[in-house]
């Protein structure tokens, strides 16, 4: 056995990518409903999401290293081009979405803590206007993500249900 993605998706590709989703989900909900919620909401929102975001970077490096499983016979070359794609443009939101927060937060002259240890470096200088425009990026940007990652599902569980091959089993137990 190797960890690496040879012949199904090794535990390491396998444990970022549901870690990632989980928390995802807890993140999404935190920023949605961050005003019904008690205050501290948004610092544990803006600390979750560098805590995304740095995970994405591990697990991108990782992919890069580890590369990806042999493709399944039986899926098209066209179907590999577009799941291939899909995932470039989840990779893609993924650090876009975390990185346009960090951006809001210090075009509003907020700086970007992580869990009260340290402080992150400041992207940007103070601009009202900026931060405006950010907000509406960063929300427009979760929605994408929450688009494109319904189509992968949906696609996934296509597999799993109608064409009855492992693309699923192999990205949850790895086989
Ligand atoms: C993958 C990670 C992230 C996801 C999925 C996410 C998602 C969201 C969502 C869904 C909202 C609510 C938007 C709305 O109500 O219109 C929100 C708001 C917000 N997010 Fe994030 N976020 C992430 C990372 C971050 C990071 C890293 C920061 C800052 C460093 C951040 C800062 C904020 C702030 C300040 C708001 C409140 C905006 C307002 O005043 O309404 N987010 N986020
Ligand atoms: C926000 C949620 C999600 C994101 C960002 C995401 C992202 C990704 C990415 C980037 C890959 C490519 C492999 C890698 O580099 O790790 C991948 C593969 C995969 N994902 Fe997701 N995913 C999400 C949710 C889901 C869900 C809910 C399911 C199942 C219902 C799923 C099933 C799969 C499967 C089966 C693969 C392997 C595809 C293949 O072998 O070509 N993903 N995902």
């Amino acid at each position: 056995m190797t960890l690496k993605n040879t012949e199904t998706w090794g535990g390491v590709s396998r444990s970022f990518h549901w870690l990632i989703v989980a928390l995802l989900i807890v993140q999404g909900a935190l920023g949605l409903f961050h005003d019904d919620l008690p205050r501290g909401t948004m610092a544990l929102h803006i600390s979750l999401g560098v805590t995304i975001l740095a995970l994405a970077i591990a697990r991108l490096v990782w992919r890069l290293y580890a590369g990806r499983p042999a493709p399944l016979a039986g899926v098209s070359v066209a179907q590999r081009r577009i799941a291939a794609f899909g995932h470039f443009v989840l990779y893609v939101l993924l650090f876009a979405v975390p990185i346009t927060g960090w951006m809001m937060s210090n075009y509003g002259d907020h700086a970007v803590r992580w869990f009260g240890l340290f402080e992150m470096p400041r992207l940007v200088a103070p601009d009202d206007a900026a931060h405006e425009i950010m907000e509406g990026r960063h929300t427009q940007l979760f929605w994408a993500l929450v688009i494109v990652a319904v189509l992968h599902a949906l696609a996934a569980v296509h597999h799993h249900m109608f064409r009855r091959n492992t693309t699923l089993t192999r990205m949850l137990r790895g086989s």
